[in-house]
């Protein structure tokens, strides 16, 4: 491997699917970067070994994605983000000191930021849909823009109580059959579920009692428009879409490891849109 190249990887199992080589490959070549991003494969049994070596493997950091995100904490120096979500995505060096954070938050509030601007004003009540990674990465990121209230459903209704335990009373976990009644009172409905991607049931929820004024945020981004999605366009509600949290998570690591902050543009949300829709190999 060739010193003058920096080299970065997403840290996967499975990582075929992964589209952050095509965000970070696309920033490193508008940007006329000597660098790389590339795809590792590592098994969870391997994935301890592997980071520990990261450096010497010719590596300046990592994302990382399923199912590594909360054992790469523990391998890790983690920021205070990462530490309250309880799980990190991006790892890199100060020093010789690995580091991690995770930007999962700043990618769901920066989306809304762009794509529903003033979304946060005045939000008393938000509703989450799910409790796994991601919506504690939502639920921590909703809390430091001031939103008073969060309701969280789960399937699994322990899993929705043990976020209350984490990020204290302003959460409250509802059982998941109440969300429709709850739908009334809230200014954000975010699904943080599986529900709704390629291959899964959609959400069985109908939205027509949410305020006119609410926003509609899906994390899923494989269909681009989501049914829950589809539906909000069709109510003429603001909506953020999964695609648009994935680029703009992508920033701060490219700019921890590159020294450069790449912008989320049309022509980058463009090109990974075409990736998405084109038909895969079996
Ligand atoms: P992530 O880290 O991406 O959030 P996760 O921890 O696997 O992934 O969480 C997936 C979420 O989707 C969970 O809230 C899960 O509900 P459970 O905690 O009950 O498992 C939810 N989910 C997945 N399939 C679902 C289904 N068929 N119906 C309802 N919720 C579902």
């Amino acid at each position: 491997m060739s010193n003058d190249i920096r080299a970065v990887c997403v840290i996967g199992w499975p990582v075929e699917h992964s589209r952050s080589p095509l965000i970070h490959n696309f920033w490193i070549g508008q940007h006329a970067i000597a660098g790389e991003y590339r795809r590792e494969a590592v098994s969870p049994e391997e994935f301890p070994a592997f980071v520990k070596e990261l450096a010497l493997r010719g590596y300046a950091g990592a994302n990382v994605t399923i199912p590594h995100k909360e054992v790469a904490m523990t391998l890790s120096v983690p920021d205070d983000r990462a530490e309250a979500v309880g799980a990190a995505n991006t790892l890199w060096f100060e020093g010789d000191t690995l580091r991690s954070t995770n930007t999962d938050v700043e990618g769901f509030l920066a989306n809304l930021d762009q794509m529903a601007p003033g979304w946060d004003r005045g939000l008393d009540g938000a509703i989450v849909l799910g409790a796994g990674g991601a919506a504690r990465a939502i639920v921590f990121g909703l809390l430091s823009r001031g939103v008073k209230t969060i309701r969280v459903a789960n399937r699994t209704f322990t899993r929705a109580q043990s976020l209350r335990d984490r990020f204290g009373d302003k959460v409250k976990p509802v059982a998941w059959d109440e969300v429709g009644g709850l739908l009334a009172g809230a200014g954000l409905l975010v699904n943080t579920t599986s529900l709704g991607m390629n291959g899964q049931p959609a959400l069985d929820l109908r939205l027509e009692d949410l305020p006119k004024s609410a926003v509609v945020a899906d994390i899923v981004y494989s269909p681009l428009v989501t049914p829950l999605l589809k539906e909000a366009k069709d109510l003429g509600l603001r909506r953020a879409d999964g695609l648009g949290m994935l680029l703009h998570q992508a920033v701060r690591g490219f700019s921890l490891w590159f020294g450069v902050t790449p912008e989320v543009t049309p022509e980058l949300r463009a090109m990974v849109e075409a990736d998405l829709v084109k038909p895969k190999p079996e």
